[in-house]
């Protein structure tokens, strides 16, 4: 059968894709469709067709796969957060461990590398200690608003449908939020809607509220609200401020940050304290880290735990090493490993996540931690010592072909490459690959109910 665009089938789907959609094969041609299970039979329009794949747009189910789970979240369908609620976690699980193993075979040419099974998390609801919430002076209607014409689009604070830059869901209950934050959000709302100020509208760009920013502190069950806004107006933030901190005394910090770029970034141009301290503390194991409002944190805390425990346990370390972590962000990873090295270097571009790595390495009380800032294939050459252990965790595009040539050349004993991205992991272990056997990989899920896996890779000198 040749699917042809805009017109409707029924397909079958059969597996799912990495990037989280179904695939269903009419003769063979593979067609993507958002939110299906294998198992569902469903009626699809095709939206697009190229030469070898096609996608089409869920119509509706006309007999649900047996693995269709109720999704907890009543807006599961439309939002983008978590689009594999409707999956029975342990299947989450496996399809997350077949993507990364396709993915070293396929994009990395790497065959028989050991990948085990996915390390879970827990809890699988609830576990996002970081929610960013956007305001939008016209919500998008769920369907079954649209039927009732006395609801009006008016003020939301939500998440976006899909793909979309203007489609915010007004979303009065996030669950992969702590339940805390709901009510915070809910409280926040209320306020919103009676100040008389408007919320942003995505296209004209005015209007004054932009985004919520919620921290959660798993250790200390403490909360930060940045209030993000498009104008300064102290006055107004300062009386949600105080309401807030009168109701939830866990509320440590509120902060505004404020910008009028037009681009949804939430980071201010300028940024006020207006109850509290500029951030809270958060914990993994015994280490402490300042987490701020504009700071970078792993997202699921309990997970993160797991995810270091598996570095620990492939970096491998006896006390005498050096070690040098690639993209060391707000110095997690040194803090986490520096009771088991002589010395860690840590190499990381964004100059405030550099000033929090050594506010962290100070509130840890350790001395054998050093960062160096700057773009790592420009700064490589300034670590004083060649590293024994290297540590490589870089953003979703992987690492600048530049900088796998110069870990090749300093030839450590071990490389440990975290990753959240199986096809660039993949890219890049199939170029380390030409000097180190590729001993196991650990996937690692920080992101229950979506298609995101993370993913530990233990790499030895040949
Ligand atoms: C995935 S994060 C890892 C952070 C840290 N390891 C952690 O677990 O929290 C990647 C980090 O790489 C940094 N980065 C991206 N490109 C870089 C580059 N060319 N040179 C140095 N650091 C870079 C980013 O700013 C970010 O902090």
């Amino acid at each position: 059968m040749a699917v042809k665009k805009r017109k409707t089938y029924e397909l079958e789907v059969i597996d799912l894709a990495f990037g989280g959609k179904g695939i269903a094969k009419p003769d063979g041609f593979p067609v993507f469709i958002d939110r299906c299970v294998p198992g569902d039979l469903a009626f699809v329009k095709i939206t697009r067709k190229k030469k070898s794949w096609a996608e089409g747009k869920l119509i509706k189910i006309l007999t649900p796969s047996p693995l269709r789970e109720e999704g907890r979240c009543r807006y599961c369908r439309f939002c983008g957060g978590c689009k594999w609620q409707q999956l029975p976690y342990e299947r989450q699980l496996e399809y997350k461990k077949n993507h990364v193993a396709e993915s070293l075979a396929h994009i990395g040419r790497l065959k028989d590398i050991r990948v085990t099974d996915v390390i879970p998390t827990d809890p699988v609801y609830e576990y996002r200690n970081k929610m960013e919430f956007s305001c939008s002076s016209q919500r998008w209607l769920m369907p079954d608003e649209l039927a009732d014409e006395t609801i009006k689009k008016d003020l939301g604070i939500g998440l976006h449908v899909p793909g979309t830059f203007d489609k915010v869901i007004d979303i009065r209950q996030c669950e992969i939020m702590p339940a805390q934050g709901n009510l915070i959000l809910e409280d926040i709302r209320t306020f919103v809607k009676a100040s008389g100020l408007p919320a942003y509208h995505l296209r004209s760009h005015e209007g004054f509220w932009r985004f919520i920013m919620m921290r959660h502190s798993v250790a200390h069950d403490q909360w930060m609200v940045n209030i993000v806004t498009r104008d300064k107006n102290i006055d107004v933030v300062s009386r949600l401020g105080a309401e807030l901190a009168e109701r939830y005394p866990n509320i440590r910090s509120i902060m505004n940050n404020i910008t009028d770029a037009k681009s949804g970034v939430s980071t201010g141009k300028e940024e006020f304290l207006i109850h509290g301290e500029d951030h809270i503390i958060e914990k993994l194991e015994a280490f402490q880290f300042k987490v701020s409002a504009n700071s970078f944190f792993q997202t699921n805390t309990r997970a993160c735990e797991k995810l270091y425990a598996k570095v620990r346990e492939y970096a491998g370390l006896t006390g005498s090493e050096t070690v040098l972590d690639l993209y060391s962000g707000t110095g997690t990873i040194p803090v986490w490993l520096s009771g088991e090295a002589r010395q860690v270097y840590g190499i990381e571009i964004v100059h405030s996540a550099v000033v929090d790595a050594r506010e962290n390495v100070r509130l840890n009380g350790i001395d054998n931690c050093e960062f160096f800032e700057g773009d790592i294939k420009d700064v490589f050459r300034d670590v004083p010592e060649k590293p024994d252990v290297v540590i490589i965790d870089p953003p979703r595009v992987g690492m600048h072909k530049d900088v796998v040539g110069q870990v090749l050349a300093h030839s450590p004993e071990r490389i440990v490459y975290v990753s959240c991205n199986p096809a660039t992991l993949a890219r890049d272990l199939e170029m380390l690959a030409t000097r180190y056997a590729v001993l196991e990989v650990t996937p690692v899920d920080m992101f229950p109910h979506t298609y995101h896996i993370e993913s530990v890779a233990l790499l030895v000198r040949k």
